[in-house]
C-alpha cells in the first residue's frame, strides 16, 4: 500500500479574473500596403483585419504580460502573493533562457510562485488553462496566473503576402482558482505534427546566425491547408468539448475562438449551428492573430463592452502551428 497521502485541491477550478493589454500603437492596413501588393479591401475581405496593434520597445513581453496580469488579480480580487504559479504561453519571447514567467512572477510581486514558459503556439491558452485547472485541483496552487502573450510583429516577414497582414501584438492573462461547482469543462486537446510545416518559422535561429539566410527568421505558412484544417477539424473538435462538457450549442452564451481569420470564425458558427442568442468574439478585426495571446483578449473585451456577462457560459477553442489544438467549456469570470 502506498505511503503517500493523497493531494488536497479544491473540488473545482473555474476563471476569476481576466485583463489584457494592447500595444498603443494601433496599425492600419495601409502601413501593411507599403510593403505588401495587395489592398485594404482584400485584406478585409480575406481576413476580417482592419488593424493590429504593434508593441514598442517599452511594451516588451514581460511588460506587456505584467500590465494584463495586474488587471486580472484586481479583477480576480486576490492577493498576488495568493499566486501559487505563473503559466506564460508564448512563441516570441526571444530570449529563451530563463523562462520569462519568472521575471513576470518576481515584477508582479508573487511569494515565490512556481513559474514556467509552455510552447503551443496558437493553443496555447487553452494549454495553460488545462494546466492551471489540474494544479487548482490537485492542490499544487490555490490560484495560478495563466498569460498568453506575443509579439508576433517581430516574428513576421512584412514582405510575406501570405502573412505580412495577419499578426498583432498583446497580452491577455487570467486567474484561475478554487470553486464550489464546476466552471471548466473537460479539454479536448491533440497535436497533428505530421502537419507541422503549415505553420512554422522559416529557419533556426542559428541559419540566421551562421549566415546561411540573410533574412530574420519568420512565421510562414500555408494558407489554405490551414484554413481548410481549421473550418473542418476544429470544428469538429469544438463539438467534442461541447459533448464533453455536457451541454449542446443551446446552452452556450458565448464563443471565443482563435482569432485567426473572421471567415473561419463564421464557417465556425456555421457548422456548428451556433443559435442567434450566442454572441461570437470577432476581436481579430482590430486585434489580428495574437496567437497564445488571442482568446484572453478577447474575453477580456466582450466583457469590457458588455457584449458578454459574468457567469456566462463559454466555448473557447485555440488552433494553431504544431498543429496543436485545446478546446474547453469555461464560465466567464
Ligand atoms: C492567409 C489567407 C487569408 C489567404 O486567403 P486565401 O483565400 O487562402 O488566399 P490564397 O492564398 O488562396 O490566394 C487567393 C488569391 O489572392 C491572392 N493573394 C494572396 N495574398 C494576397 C494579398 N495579401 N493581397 C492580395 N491578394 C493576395 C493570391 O495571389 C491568389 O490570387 P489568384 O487567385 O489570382 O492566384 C487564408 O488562407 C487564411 O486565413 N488562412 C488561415 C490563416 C490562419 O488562420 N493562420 C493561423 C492559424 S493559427
Amino acid at each position: 500500500m502506498s505511503k503517500i497521502k493523497p493531494s488536497k485541491g479544491a473540488p473545482y477550478a473555474r476563471i476569476l479574473g481576466v485583463g489584457g493589454y494592447r500595444p498603443t500603437r494601433v496599425v492600419p492596413n495601409e502601413v501593411i500596403l507599403e510593403t505588401i501588393d495587395s489592398s485594404d479591401e482584400w485584406i478585409r475581405s480575406r481576413s476580417g483585419i482592419e488593424t493590429r496593434h504593434w508593441a514598442n520597445d517599452e511594451e516588451t513581453v514581460a511588460a506587456m504580460s505584467i500590465e494584463a496580469s495586474g488587471k486580472a488579480i484586481a479583477d480576480a480580487g486576490i492577493s498576488v502573493e495568493q499566486i501559487g504559479a505563473v503559466v506564460v504561453s508564448t512563441v516570441s519571447h526571444f530570449k529563451q533562457t530563463p523562462a520569462v514567467a519568472t521575471e513576470i512572477a518576481d515584477k508582479l510581486g508573487t511569494d515565490k510562485a512556481a513559474a514556467f514558459d509552455i510552447s503551443a503556439g496558437c493553443a496555447g491558452f487553452g494549454y495553460g488553462l488545462t494546466l492551471a485547472k489540474g494544479m487548482v485541483v490537485e492542490g499544487s496552487a490555490e490560484y495560478v496566473l495563466v498569460i498568453g502573450v506575443e509579439r508576433l510583429s517581430d516574428l513576421t516577414d512584412l514582405e510575406d503576402r501570405a502573412t505580412a497582414f495577419l499578426f498583432g501584438d498583446g497580452a491577455g492573462a487570467v486567474v484561475v482558482g478554487p470553486s464550489a461547482e464546476p466552471a471548466m469543462g473537460p479539454t479536448v486537446w491533440g497535436s497533428e505534427g505530421d502537419k507541422s510545416d503549415t505553420i512554422k518559422q522559416t529557419v533556426p535561429w542559428t541559419d540566421y546566425r551562421d549566415g546561411e539566410v540573410a533574412k530574420f527568421p519568420a512565421i510562414t505558412q500555408e494558407g489554405q491547408a490551414v484554413f481548410r484544417w481549421a473550418v473542418f477539424e476544429m470544428a469538429k473538435v469544438a463539438q467534442q468539448a461541447l459533448d464533453a462538457a455536457g451541454i449542446s450549442s443551446d446552452d452556450l452564451d458565448v464563443f471565443i475562438p482563435h482569432q485567426a481569420n473572421e471567415r473561419i470564425i463564421d464557417s465556425m458558427v456555421k457548422t456548428l449551428k451556433l443559435p442567434e442568442h450566442v454572441m461570437v468574439a470577432r476581436d481579430v478585426r482590430t486585434t489580428g492573430n495574437t496567437s497564445a495571446a488571442s482568446i484572453p483578449l478577447a474575453m477580456e473585451r466582450l466583457l469590457a463592452t458588455g457584449e458578454a456577462k459574468s457567469g456566462d457560459t463559454a466555448l473557447v477553442i485555440g488552433f494553431g502551428a504544431g498543429l496543436v489544438y485545446a478546446a474547453t467549456v469555461v464560465t466567464l469570470p
